[in-house]
């Protein structure tokens, strides 16, 4: 199969790149290389574009030499949807928009990558593919990230119905692994990485929100099983088991990687000013999935030891890199949401 993934120099899209040649597949990836990063492609077999799915004539042209599409280009987390709102929401439209038309005109399949953001603050748990979306005011923008999400599976399910495209749609919950980069917000990364230099780890008020992360094998699991099935025009949530406050998460890091970090707790307000707003929980039912065989290999402890040996490895590659040093992104003194 030759496979085009949008946005496949991201943490998710490298991970399935490399799994997809791993089995033999090809991979085009499209990537304008905003969060990803074209190194880890390298020499993989995968071929790179870097573009931009705004670029209707570049999307069309990869995709009609494709078997199968899978978009997952999209400005991630809620903070970069907060400082890029409009970049966001136009990417969420018109660059799905492209993807859909394309997959349309030439008759591929394409499966589109959501988010449990799209819940919202809903309070069900665990939640299931049929529960409504609870989003709270437009006057918070901490909610554009959810619906850059939802424009993009009502728009999927409109080309289902109306264009009878064959769509996909996965509600990924906070996916973790190798290669994912803090520098956005998200929150196992930058404890990590903060624990392993003995710097404090912040935590958002009294860090009572909980999360179920899903690591990325697992994530890549469900995705696959989706992709073998010739099911359309449904959604399936695809996560991990388990849950976990974090503030017990930041306590569990310092734990595994012997730090002597502490833990700085820090209001929403002063983090992100008062537009702010999150669920407090996030639990996925995966019964949908798991009745078509998903099942998660990796539980929280073992998929942290893998990334903490990753920023180790990370760590020391830089160093040993003649002139290298240890560079603080910009971002690194706020907090975490993703
Ligand atoms: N990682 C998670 O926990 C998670 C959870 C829910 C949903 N998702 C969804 O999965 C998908 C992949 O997320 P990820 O975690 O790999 O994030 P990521 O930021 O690593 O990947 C997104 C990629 O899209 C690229 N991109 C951005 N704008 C683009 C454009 N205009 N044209 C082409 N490429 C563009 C970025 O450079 C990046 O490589 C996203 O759609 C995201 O919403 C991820």
């Amino acid at each position: 199969m030759h496979y085009f993934i949008t946005g496949g120099a991201g943490f998710i899209g490298t991970h399935l790149a490399l799994r997809l040649l791993s089995q033999g597949h090809r991979v085009t990836a499209l990537d304008n290389l905003s969060s990803g990063s074209a190194d880890r492609l390298d020499g993989s077999g995968a071929h790179l574009v870097v573009g931009s799915v705004m670029d209707r004539d570049l999307v069309f042209s990869l995709a009609s030499d494709c078997d199968y599409i899978i978009h997952l280009a999209c400005v991630v987390g809620v903070r970069l949807a907060m400082s890029r709102g409009c970049e966001t929401l136009r990417l969420s439209y018109a660059g799905t928009e492209n993807v859909l038309k394309a997959a349309t005109e030439f008759d591929k399949g394409v499966f589109i990558a959501s988010s449990s953001a799209v819940y919202g603050k809903i309070a069900n748990f665990p939640v299931t593919e049929e529960d409504d979306s609870l989003l709270g005011t437009s006057k918070k923008a901490s909610w554009l990230y959810s619906v850059g999400k939802l424009v993009e599976e009502h728009l999927a399910l409109a080309y289902f119905r109306e264009q009878g495209t064959r769509v996909k749609l996965g509600r990924f919950f906070n996916v973790i692994g190798p290669y994912q980069t803090g520098s956005y917000g998200m929150v196992v990364p930058r404890f990590i990485a903060r624990a392993l230099q003995n710097d404090p780890l912040p935590v958002y008020e009294k860090g009572l929100q909980t999360r179920t992360f899903s690591y990325i094998e697992d994530a890549l699991d469900g995705l696959e099983i989706l992709l073998a099935r010739g099911l359309t025009g449904e959604i399936y949530n695809i996560g991990g088991t388990g849950e976990i406050s974090v503030l017990d998460l930041a306590r569990k890091i310092i734990a595994l990687t012997g730090s002597s970090s502490a833990i700085e707790f820090i209001p929403y307000s002063s983090a992100f000013g008062p537009d702010f707003e999150e669920t407090t929980r996030r639990i996925p039912d995966i019964s949908r999935l798991a009745a078509l065989g998903y099942k998660p290999r990796y539980c929280l402890d073992e998929a942290l030891a893998e990334i903490i040996a990753w920023h180790r490895g990370e760590t020391q590659r830089r160093i040993s890199v003649p002139g290298g040093r240890i560079l603080k992104g910009k971002n690194d003194s706020a907090g975490e949401t993703g």
